[in-house]
């Protein structure tokens, strides 16, 4: 076994902080990912919390703040279960890094996503008990790990609108897959914050904050935002690009591995494929001669809008080197762009460019 109970075949990133994603075969056919190949995407130290001494603040623009223990949460609101997929800004942006490096930041492969069953309050249950004030325009949470990559180095948070934050999917969640939380997972509470990049499901939660501006944490005001691509990222101004919220259409493959050597004859190709805020993937193509031509590949139907849904097909791998290339569009007629250099950014966020493997056949 690995680092954080991870499998010991982690593509480790980083040791510390701790950043690592399984191998794409960990993923591949598995609606919900085993908690020991699910990433782990980290700024700062893991904090160790006491859960009998651990306390919910529900301040800022609320009519009645709160103060609520692990045990008080549970009784007070109603439990709810639910799949939800998590999925890294940063998730391929191994793909961004082979345009154009990108210092400083990991390059991470396909597979800093993963599915659970997480189970906990609904955060507009929590909100309502304390009822929000008028001028309430943001929800903000925060946490207690202190990360040396801000600038200022302060404890991570960051947070969503009032309209997201209302939606019926999104949790304050204490439990993965029937566990209680791993720490590495943001034990004893996290925000699961379903089709918005993982960097808003902030973990070790203490505080849920209502605010009439978008939090002015780093990891809100400033790093997480789409630059363009002439800036150095060191000297943007605070607050300048996009900031990123809700997740774009994207896919990958997970089988055969990038680089396999294989047989040449049929070939089972499976993948993932995620489109992210309130849209389902409708189709996914897959061509072996770059886009010139493509096959439909059986798509798995969506538990609920917020999971991923995986998809397969067998095709006729010919002998020599063969690019796989595979593509979604969803369930509003949008498609993955094409390619990587049209979105190359500095700080190598948001890649869904069509997903590419080199395959060997003999
Ligand atoms: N919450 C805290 N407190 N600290 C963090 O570093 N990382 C965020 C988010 N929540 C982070 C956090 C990012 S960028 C992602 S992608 C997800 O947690 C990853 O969740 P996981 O490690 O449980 O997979």
């Amino acid at each position: 076994m690995g680092p954080w109970g991870k499998r010991s075949d982690m593509v480790v990133h980083e040791r510390e902080p701790f950043n690592a994603e399984p191998p794409r075969a960990a993923l591949a056919e598995q609606r919900i990912t085993p908690v020991d190949a699910f990433y782990s995407r980290n700024h700062g130290p893991v904090p160790r919390i006491d859960p009998a001494r651990w306390r919910l603040r529900v301040d800022g623009l609320v009519e009645h703040p709160l103060e609520l223990g692990l045990g008080e949460l549970r009784d007070r609101f109603e439990e709810v279960e639910a799949a939800a997929t998590l999925q890294c800004a940063g998730n391929r942006r191994a793909g961004l890094a082979a345009v154009r490096a990108i210092p400083g930041e990991d390059p991470w492969g396909p597979c800093a996503t993963g599915t659970a069953r997480w189970t906990g309050a609904r955060l507009r249950d929590v909100l309502a008990a304390a009822g929000l004030r008028p001028g309430a325009a943001h929800i903000a949470f925060s946490a207690p790990d202190v990360s040396a990559l801000a600038e200022p180095p302060q404890p991570y948070g960051g947070s969503v609108p009032v309209g997201k934050a209302l939606g019926a999917e999104v949790l304050l969640a204490w439990a993965m897959d029937g566990q209680p939380l791993p720490r590495a997972h943001g034990a004893p509470l996290r925000a699961v914050v379903p089709g918005w990049i993982g960097a808003r499901s902030v973990k070790w939660l203490t505080a849920v904050t209502a605010l009439s501006e978008p939090s002015d944490n780093y990891f809100q005001a400033t790093s997480y935002h789409l630059l363009p691509a002439g800036t150095d990222p060191g000297r943007a101004a605070p607050g300048s690009g996009i900031p990123l919220g809700p997740i774009a259409l994207n896919c990958d493959i997970l089988r055969p591995d990038d680089g396999a050597r294989l047989p040449a004859g049929p070939v089972r190709i499976t993948g993932y494929a995620f489109a992210g805020e309130d849209r389902t993937v409708a189709r996914v193509d897959v061509s072996l001669d770059r886009g010139r031509s493509w096959c439909q590949a059986a798509l798995d139907e969506a538990e609920n809008p917020w999971v991923w849904q995986h998809w397969r097909t067998t095709l006729e791998l010919p002998p020599g080197e063969t690019e796989i290339t595979a593509r979604a569009w969803d369930s509003t007629g949008a498609l993955m762009p094409e390619s990587p250099a049209q979105l190359w950014n500095p700080k190598g966020y948001a890649n869904n460019a069509w997903a590419r493997i080199r395959v060997t056949a003999r």
